[in-house]
């Protein structure tokens, strides 16, 4: 077999392990820009407005957490669709109880930029601090 097929044969084989995990093409690429230690992309920053606005008075100021669970180890753990459907259906557990979201249009719009902001704080892009928005976007 010519060197190329076979180089064509372990891409895919790649590509179908990544399928079994059902991870999106896009999954590697972050949704948000940290520039200068704490300068968030236009967008990354609304989610950091709306945050403060709906969230934070349970999950922390900057999602540290405090009577609902830390949003930057949670976003570690659970896939952007279970994120999603907490925030539009809301979570009663072990924790407490978390609100449902889906009657209110701001968050709801808001839940890419949210999600985005948050994965910020998980990835440690952005740590426990006060966001500024880019000049640059
Ligand atoms: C009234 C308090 C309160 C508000 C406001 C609130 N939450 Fe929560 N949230 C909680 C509690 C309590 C839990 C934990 C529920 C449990 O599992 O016991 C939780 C859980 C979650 C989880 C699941 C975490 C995990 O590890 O499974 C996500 C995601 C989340 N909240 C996001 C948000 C977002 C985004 C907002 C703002 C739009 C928000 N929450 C507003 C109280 C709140």
């Amino acid at each position: 077999m010519k060197l190329h097929n076979k180089l064509i044969m372990l891409a895919s084989a790649a590509t179908l392990t990544f399928g079994a995990f059902t991870l999106p093409a896009y999954a590697d690429e972050a949704p948000y820009t940290v520039t200068n230690g704490n300068e968030l992309d236009a967008d990354s920053y609304k989610g950091f407005k709306l945050y403060r606005n709906w969230c934070a008075r349970c999950h922390g100021t900057y999602g540290q957490g405090m009577v609902g669970p830390n949003l930057a180890d949670s976003l570690n753990v659970i896939s952007k669709e279970e994120f999603f459907q907490t925030v539009e259906n809301g979570k009663s557990g072990t924790i407490g109880s978390m609100p449902a979201w889906k009657a209110n249009v701001k968050v709801m719009e808001g839940r890419e930029k949210l999600y985005s902001y948050l994965k910020a704080r998980a990835d440690g892009a952005i740590g426990v601090e006060k966001p500024k928005k880019s000049k640059n976007k």
